[in-house]
């Protein structure tokens, strides 16, 4: 049993149950042995691979969007939430000092991790360009800005959710109970959090279903609209509108585990050395983003996205395609490939 594993049944041995969501966020974010405070975890020697790590096109085609959209003067503010290893902003950075100096002179990059090891760890990476950067671990410690680039790469897939689930036409919430040597579900009573979200959402839970819900999106954007008057946000992540991911025929929800590049169903196991994911519902982030002043304005497929906004131009200067770069490209683009399954939100806050 490892440290983790330990400090859970202890809690649940002193309080009972507990909520699904508090099992997961222990599992990702305890600070002591949580997923993410621990170490890297992404990457070839990690569990998983983001479009970040993949390669430089993203970052790329991300830094053309803040030369193309950038004001005309004064500091050009980028605001990268669950900002990890820095992967993202070292390319857009890159690019952006390649291709526009004075405008990278003017970036002020907001590096928000709420892990500050993986930014310390990845400062000499990141070297060149420290001058640009300001590091935060939470957005709350951000000053007001008048206008931002706001960016996410799988940032809304990494939060605790609440499993919920009908079973005999009542709506219960998943409780996480042990009886050795196993954990147990227990069905109780949904949280009035839950129940606000279903209400605020208009969800349905299908008979038989079990789906999740991320209590924590209002806040996010809540904080957002607090701190930054006008914005350009763009939302990359995995997910479906609320039809498909709530969809009945979607029986087991999206709740997946990832461990050195193998996807585990059964995630009740390797406590805090699995990353713990679930598909994210794009109608919530709408939803809460125009409830704060955001409309969308863009949803599309990663592919789509990156065609649009100029992956081709990055490829005008007629050499081939690197390897790597045709390696990336085919992984961003076929069917099938990230490339499909990643959604993209833009979002604007006027
Ligand atoms: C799946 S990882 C993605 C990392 C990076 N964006 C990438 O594409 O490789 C999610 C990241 O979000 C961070 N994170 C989660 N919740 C956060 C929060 N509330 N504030 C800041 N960072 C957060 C985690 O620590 C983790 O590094």
């Amino acid at each position: 049993m490892n440290k983790l594993q330990k400090k859970i049944l202890d809690k649940i041995q002193a309080e009972g149950a507990i909520s699904f969501r508090e099992y997961m966020a222990m599992c990702l974010y305890d600070e002591n042995y949580g997923y993410y405070q621990t170490r890297t975890r992404i990457g070839r020697e990690g569990d998983f691979f983001t479009s970040a790590h993949l390669g430089s096109i993203l970052g790329r085609v991300l830094g053309k969007r803040v030369i193309d959209l950038a004001p005309k003067e004064g500091p050009v503010h980028v605001v990268e939430l669950g900002a990890g290893e820095g992967y993202l902003a070292l390319d857009m950075l890159e690019y952006i000092s390649k291709e526009n100096l004075p405008l990278y002179q003017r970036i002020e990059y907001h590096f928000i991790e709420q892990n500050p090891s993986v930014f310390n760890g990845n400062q000499k990476r990141l070297n060149m360009h420290l001058a640009r950067m300001i590091f935060y671990d939470n957005l709350s410690e951000l000053n007001t800005l008048p206008f931002a680039f706001i960016f996410s790469n799988e940032f809304f897939d990494a939060f605790p959710v609440h499993l919920v689930t009908r079973r005999e036409n009542k709506l219960t919430e998943v409780y996480v109970g042990y009886k050795a040597p196993n954990y147990t579900r227990v069905f109780r009573e949904p949280s009035g959090e839950v129940w606000r979200e279903l209400k605020e959402l208009g969800v349905s839970v299908g008979e038989g279903c079990t789906i999740e819900i991320n209590s924590d999106i209002e806040g996010v954007y809540s904080r957002l609209a607090d701190k930054i008057e006008k914005f350009h946000m763009v939302t990359i992540d995995y997910g479906y509108t609320q039809d498909e991911l709530y969809h009945p025929d979607r029986k087991e929800g999206t709740l997946m585990g990832y461990h050195k590049h193998a996807a585990y169903e059964n995630i009740f196991q390797l406590e805090g050395e699995m990353d713990l994911t679930s598909h994210v519902n794009f109608d919530a982030l709408i939803h809460y983003g125009e409830k704060f002043g955001a409309d969308p304005k863009y949803f599309k497929n990663q592919r789509t996205y990156l065609m649009d906004f100029g992956l081709f131009d990055l490829f005008q200067d007629g050499k081939e395609p690197t390897t790597t770069e045709a390696f990336q490209l085919k992984t961003l683009l076929l069917p099938g490939s990230m490339g499909d399954v990643f959604k993209i939100l833009v979002q604007e806050k006027e």
